[in-house]
């Protein structure tokens, strides 16, 4: 199984950064968690028809079975380097029906997570609420072993994985399977 994980945050020492670390790590045998790098995307223009960073992430989003998302919040929105990378995911004919689940890493943070909601359910993916958690990472100066090595916290990353790992099983991608076989 192949995770392709979003990170919101381009902070060297990101919460969300660090959970996604964390979580790829703790993956159980056969799922394997990949990081797409969202930094290097241009802004979101229509007009670009050929780009080798957006050809990147759209080849990722067709191998995927999965999205994992770990975003902050900012100014009661979205990050803007994760609506930038959906942006450009809208028109993806491989994103429709996406299992997708949400790591929130700020409870106190719920704004930002609703219009993530909205804006994937537009794009209509599959939000797997069973594996979207929230952790209570803001301050806690951990990074992604220390998550690892927090018992409470790495069994909700593994929790989560499970459910979504359940999922996948449940109803499997067909473009993401028999695009690995070609
Ligand atoms: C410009 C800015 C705006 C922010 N706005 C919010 C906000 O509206 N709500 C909130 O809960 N946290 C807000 N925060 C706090 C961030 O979400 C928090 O620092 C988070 O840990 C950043 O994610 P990261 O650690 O993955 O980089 C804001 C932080 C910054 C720098």
């Amino acid at each position: 199984m192949e995770i392709l994980c979003l990170c919101g945050s381009l902070r060297r020492s990101s919460y969300n950064r660090a959970a996604l670390d964390a979580a790829r790590g703790l993956a159980p045998a056969g799922m394997e968690l990949r990081i797409a790098p969202l930094g290097y995307l241009p802004l979101f223009n229509p007009d670009i028809v050929e780009n080798t960073e957006v050809a990147n992430l759209t080849h990722a989003i067709a191998h995927a079975d999965a999205v994992l998302i770990a975003s902050p919040e900012y100014a009661h929105g979205i990050s803007g380097p994760l609506k930038n990378a959906l942006d450009w995911l809208v028109s993806d004919q491989t994103f429709p029906g996406m299992p997708v689940a949400l790591i929130n890493t700020s409870p106190r943070a719920s704004h930002a997570m609703a219009a993530l909601r909205e804006v994937l359910t537009t794009m209509s993916a599959n939000i797997v609420e069973r594996a979207c958690i929230s952790l209570p990472l803001l301050g806690s100066e951990l990074d992604a072993a220390g998550i690892a090595d927090d018992p409470a916290l790495a069994k909700a990353l593994r929790d989560m994985l499970n459910e979504l790992a359940d999922e996948i099983r449940q109803n499997p991608r067909l473009s993401a399977v028999q695009k690995r076989e070609t």
